[in-house]
């Protein structure tokens, strides 16, 4: 009796432990796991094809191609000296490289990514300043259809599928959380693209338009493009407005207005649609597509945990692997913060649009779409490979007690951003236990399942992304420079992006 018991304990333990861990699906062969995913594909409802039903601009419509030059100039900025691409460089995945993002008062203004620094000024009151929080990439904005930035501050109040906020109305920081902006314009892009020239570290600077609101700051600029608010030497603009808008009989503010700069750069924004990959391919057929490894993590990502798995889809859900919505997953707090807490150097997150608590310390699911050409990852930055941040998934307390700081950045000490670390976890615990986290955490798992989840995550990436030559179309040409304020980008070795 007593061995049988024993026996049948074994076997308990055995059953469970192949099922709990994923060394279950580890054990099985290629042909059984294509038929797994197959299941998984079609119980999802994955399509593999995520321009379906919606309205991307092509980088060629005279719209895109104007946008295109405005975020490449530093016009924009009060000093002239930070563009969008200052820190959304298309050669750097739509982003910056950096994990936490530098705007204004550098070095050198051309010089993007690992390298970039601040210059010493009067106005430099705080010895950096950085900005609060990691880049999100500009590539495939056009897919989103709730929430953008970290926080979701821009957010579409009706959310149509595929519509990109462009049915129903949409609240921005100038309106409020849940208020409609009557100025937010004809979709998220656009309503997006009026609020970076308003931060005085991301582009406004500390001299220009100080006391000015949002929508006054955006005039100004307006103004400065229609040649209307200093001299400058060169100033293409009002022909370029005017070829893009083109009315020959409307007057000068009618064509170069916050208005129509907004909609050029989200056009420009939403034209660079990079979802060309490896996994989509499989999901519409082609087996051979992903080698084995990708396809356990693929499995791995798609399957619950009674099944092998770590139901990463559970938020980086659907074809575009987000679910829009907002978890605290207790990334570390190394930023300077959005000054929240008792040290104004915290971060609540999505609690600071809507004061819930299930929302502390949450942020939006990141699409993972050309993952792998996006490091440092998290709305902080603080993980600069694919296996760190999966590995701070799996157990976040550990990950979160054992993170190395860099040390102290300019305006947070270190101590402060260790407490603000711990105050996500605790509050990640809690959540947790109260049944207001999606996170399971923390799951056992071992090193393979690491190495299969990232490599599944670099299928995704579009080969466009990795080539210069085929992001062409999304870059200026050296001849072209509309007003002698575009960003020439070159790495910390001052070789061109
Ligand atoms: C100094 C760096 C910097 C500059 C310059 C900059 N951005 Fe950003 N951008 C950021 C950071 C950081 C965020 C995330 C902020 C947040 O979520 O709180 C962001 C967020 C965004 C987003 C939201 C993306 C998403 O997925 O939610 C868009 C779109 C965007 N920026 C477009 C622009 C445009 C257009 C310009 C120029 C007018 C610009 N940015 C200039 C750093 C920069
Ligand atoms: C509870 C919801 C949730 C689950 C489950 C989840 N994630 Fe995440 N993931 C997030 C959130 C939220 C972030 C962003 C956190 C932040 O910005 O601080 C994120 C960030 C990431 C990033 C970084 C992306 C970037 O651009 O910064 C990767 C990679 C990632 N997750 C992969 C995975 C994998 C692999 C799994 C399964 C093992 C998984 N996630 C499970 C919510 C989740």
């Amino acid at each position: 009796m007593k061995t049988k018991n024993h026996r049948l304990t074994l076997l308990v333990t055995l059953i469970y432990s192949s099922l709990s861990s994923a060394s279950f699906i580890d054990n099985q062969s290629e042909r059984w796991i294509d038929n797994a995913l197959s299941d998984q594909i079609s119980l999802l409802s994955l399509t593999g094809d995520p321009k379906r039903h919606r309205t991307i601009p092509s980088i060629d419509s005279p719209k895109a191609q104007l946008g295109k030059l405005l975020f490449f100039s530093k016009i924009q900025s009060g000093n002239f000296d930070t563009a969008c691409v200052s820190c959304h460089h298309p050669n750097l995945g739509g982003a910056d490289a950096l994990s936490i993002a530098i705007g204004v008062d550098t070095v050198n203004p051309n010089l993007l990514g690992p390298g970039r620094e601040h210059r010493a000024t009067a106005d430099n009151y705080d010895g950096g300043p950085t900005m609060p929080r990691n880049v999100p990439t500009s590539f495939n904005l056009g897919f989103w259809d709730r929430h953008l930035f970290h926080d979701g501050r821009v957010e579409a109040l009706l959310p149509v599928p595929f519509q990109h906020g462009a049915v129903g109305p949409i609240s921005t920081p100038d309106s409020g959380q849940g208020i409609a902006d009557p100025g937010a314009g004809a979709n998220l892009s656009h309503a997006q693209a009026g609020f970076p020239v308003t931060p005085q570290e991301e582009m406004r600077g500390f001299s220009f338009a100080q006391g000015n609101t949002n929508q006054e700051i955006r005039d100004l600029i307006a103004q400065r493009l229609r040649g209307e608010l200093e001299p400058l030497a060169v100033n293409h603009w009002p022909a370029l407005f005017r070829q893009t808008y083109n009315s020959p009989d409307a007057s000068l503010k009618e064509v170069i207005n916050s208005d129509t700069i907004r909609e050029a750069l989200g056009d420009y924004m939403r034209s660079q649609s990079f979802v060309d990959n490896r996994w989509y391919r499989y999901i519409k057929g082609d087996k051979a597509a992903l080698n084995l490894v990708e396809k356990r993590g693929a499995l791995k990502f798609l399957s619950n945990n009674s099944e092998g798995g770590f139901n990463c889809q559970s938020c980086h859900q659907g074809d575009l692997m987000t679910d829009e919505g907002f978890h605290n997953i207790a990334v570390p707090q190394i930023g300077r913060g959005k000054g929240d807490g008792e040290t104004g150097t915290n971060d609540f997150g999505r609690y600071r649009e809507t004061s819930a608590l299930r929302d502390a310390y949450a942020f939006r699911t990141p699409s993972l779409l050309n993952v792998e050409m996006t490091s440092p990852y998290g709305h902080s930055g603080a993980f600069s490979t694919l296996e760190d941040i999966i590995k701070h998934h799996m157990d976040p307390f550990y990950s979160g007690a054992f993170y190395t700081y860099d040390g102290p950045q300019p305006n947070i000490q270190l101590a402060d951003q260790r407490s603000n670390t711990f105050e996500a976890l605790w509050t990640m615990f809690f959540q947790q236990a109260t049944g207001q986290s999606k996170l399971q955490s923390p799951y056992s798992y071992r090193q393979t399942d690491i190495e299969d989840l990232s490599a599944f995550l670099r299928s995704l990436t579009d080969p466009c992304t990795q080539d210069r030559a085929c992001l062409e179309p999304w870059l200026v040409d050296d001849d072209i420079d509309p007003d002698g304020l575009r960003v020439y980008a070159v790495d910390k070795d001052l070789n061109p992006l």
